[in-house]
């Protein structure tokens, strides 16, 4: 007669034990994931199980009741304080008896799926920097000199078998009272180590600490920056905040900010004075928002383009601003939180994406993270739209990328009724193409307007604009109505058919909206701010499909905020991207920062970036002379000489 069997699910791993082994013990010893803060106390409860009893032909075990010991004292009290879910054991309490089939539930995990809503995007498991572990200290002794936190390290590398671990000074000056509060049973939050740091403990609690530590990922845009604060045990966004990026004061887009810093004295010193300043604002926004101290904060990711890169560290961007655009570095970086004066734990390390060339920014690589290019069977191109547009454009064999400047035309700035999205924007736009009447909804209201309801629909806000997504909608309209020409062209009264367009000094305009003497307007110069944006998107992309010797993609990602908001018909009747079947043009949403998110919570994928980022190719728009070629041609709409096939199929 053997010793029990005991198989693991979903793992599948199996082992045969001594009766008497606790299930945890099992688990380690067959490198099964299964989570524990509290070294097999019964205090912390990460280490549930659920048994399962009955037949198991496919595992050929039959599991008969007593094939794990009886509930006991300690599983009772866990279960009389905090309750147990029906059906579950606490991995360190319950023993092997008998061949049995044990299931670990996703939460008890410590390396966890963080679920991602989108089908095709990458799964997100979980392997946070910091993680948190209770010990009990041995107490001084006279005849034993160490300190108190040699026997605290010592503690944590018996229990954990943990690597040698440092502790800053502040860490120190709270060590004592705080192990003599807890009786020397304290928990520890410890960071596992980075690039340029050992293992070290961030923080320490009196007794089993409950509640857990945070990491911020932060998409550092050159208009917002956008926040998410998430459990580091779970995964979870627990807050996400915005604001917007204070260097807009020194100008609006980033080349205005590499001149500033250029003209000014100091001036680069005050923009990094700024988007610090701005930095912590986020994160008291999102810490109060989360209703937690700021100082559980223990480690955060950044991803921007190079020239915030620069800003954000102190670097004088001087060199982002003209040839050949030389980094201080590419490379990632891992740094203290403190000497970037970040109000976080006073320990708290902070990362940043490498970045990939001298226009494409950290905030590229993020993307490339979070849609992997590089792990796709099929053709992906993968566009981020911003004022720079980034571009990447590959599948598994090789990556390419660039970027393009766009300018703000998307973001509805240069647009004689642009505004940002806001309430009473304009997003949606659809024109009859008989009548040559619009339709649109306004952010604010869900509902269509027509011809005579516009009051009811937007008496909340009024109409004060027309937003980036809602622009190329409705040039995209105009378009398809007739009303605008291939070359850009808005027709007259008696070409167009329609009295919405009227002579407007030496071109025509098309009226979209008019209240009194608050008129809403397409000029021929929006028509021609947006044929300049979406032509350099479109050339940089067909730049990349160029070197990659192809002339179809199978599928385009549309990253970014705003590129969530585009709708893939229009995008492509404006010839801004690729002609690709409809239903293979899908939203990334902020994939930028979704990438920050993955580096956040789980390190080996900061590994995986830094190891893509030096296998991606950069291509430099500037010094190509087909992107000029491809940019006249991308200036038509949809595309001079570039037939849409699918398109117009
Ligand atoms: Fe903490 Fe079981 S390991 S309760």
């Amino acid at each position: 007669d053997h010793d029990p069997l005991v198989i693991f699910t979903p793992s599948g791993k199996r082992g045969r034990f001594a009766k008497g082994t606790p299930v945890l013990t099992a688990a380690r010893q067959l490198g099964v994931d299964l989570d524990s803060v509290c070294g097999g106390r019964g205090i912390c409860s990460k280490c549930q199980v659920t048994p399962s009893y009955g037949e198991f032909p496919k595992h050929g075990v039959t599991v008969r009741d007593g094939a794990l010991s009886e509930w006991n004292s300690v599983e009772q009290r866990y279960d009389d304080k905090r309750g147990l879910p029906k059906g579950r054991r606490l991995g360190c309490q319950a023993q092997v008896q008998g061949d049995i089939v044990i299931d670990v539930p996703a939460e008890s995990q410590v390396h966890k799926q963080v679920v991602r809503k989108r089908v095709e995007a990458r799964d997100i498991t979980l392997n946070p920097s910091t993680k948190l572990f209770y010990v009990e200290v041995e107490q001084p002794d006279m005849h034993e000199p160490s300190g108190d936190l040699e026997r605290l390290v010592k503690a944590l590398r018996h229990d954990w078998d943990l690597p040698e671990l440092e502790a800053d000074l502040g860490l120190l000056k709270t060590l004592q009272p705080i192990l003599r509060k807890g009786e020397w049973k304290v928990t520890c939050a410890v960071h596992l180590g980075d690039a340029t740091s050992g293992p070290r403990i961030m923080h320490i609690w009196p007794g089993f600490y409950e509640g857990t530590v945070y990491g911020l990922a932060v998409d550092l845009g050159s208009t917002t920056i956008a926040g998410h604060l998430c459990d580091l045990a779970t995964g979870e966004v627990v807050a996400s905040s915005g604001i917007m990026n204070p260097q807009i004061r020194f100008g609006e887009d980033l080349m205005s900010r590499v001149s500033y810093s250029m003209m000014n004295p100091g001036g680069a010193d005050e923009m990094t004075q700024a988007v610090r300043e701005g930095m912590n604002a986020l994160f008291a926004q999102v810490a109060e928002e989360a209703q937690i101290d700021q100082n559980l904060i223990v480690d955060a990711v950044f991803v921007c383009n190079p020239v915030m890169h620069h800003l954000f560290l102190g670097i004088d961007p001087f060199e982002l601003g003209q040839a050949p655009f030389a980094l201080a570095t590419s490379d990632s970086l891992s740094l203290r939180g403190m000497e970037l004066g970040l109000d976080l734990h006073p320990s708290a390390r902070v990362y940043l994406l490498p970045c990939i060339a001298g226009h494409v920014g950290a905030d590229a690589a993020a993307v490339a993270l979070s849609e992997a290019p590089d792990k796709s069977e099929d053709l992906v191109l993968v566009v981020d739209v911003g004022t720079n547009a980034e571009i990447l454009l590959g599948n598994k064999d090789k990556v390419l990328a660039c970027s393009s400047p766009t300018g703000p035309a998307f973001e509805g700035a240069q647009i004689s009724s642009g505004q940002r999205a806001a309430p009473g924007a304009i997003e949606r736009v659809e024109i009859d193409p008989v009548t040559k009447e619009p339709r649109f909804r306004v952010i604010g209201s869900d509902l269509w307007s027509d011809e005579d309801g516009f009051e009811t629909v937007v008496a909340e806000t009024g109409i004060t604009g027309i937003c980036g997504s809602g622009i190329i909608e409705m040039v995209a309209e105009m378009r398809l109505a007739g009303i605008v020409d291939g070359p850009g062209l808005i027709g007259s009264p008696e070409q167009t058919g329609t009295t919405r367009c009227f002579l407007d000094g030496r071109t025509y305009s098309y009226l979209v909206w008019e209240e009194g003497d608050r008129k809403i307007t397409v000029t021929n110069r929006d028509i021609r701010e947006i044929q300049m944006a979406k032509a350099a998107l479109y050339s940089g992309a067909r730049l990349l499909m160029d070197k990659f010797g192809v002339d179809k993609v199978d599928r385009v990602v549309l990253a970014g905020a705003f590129g969530a908001h585009i709708s893939p018909k229009h995008a492509m009747v404006l010839g801004m991207i690729p002609d690709a079947p409809l239903d293979k043009v899908t939203s990334a949403g902020n994939a930028a920062g979704t990438g920050a998110r993955i580096a956040l919570l789980n390190t080996d994928a900061r590994r995986e970036i830094e190891e893509t980022v030096h296998n991606i190719h950069k291509i430099e728009t500037a010094i190509e002379p087909r992107f000029q070629e491809h940019f006249v041609n991308a200036s038509n709409i949809p595309n001079a000489v570039e037939p849409f096939p699918i398109l117009n199929s």
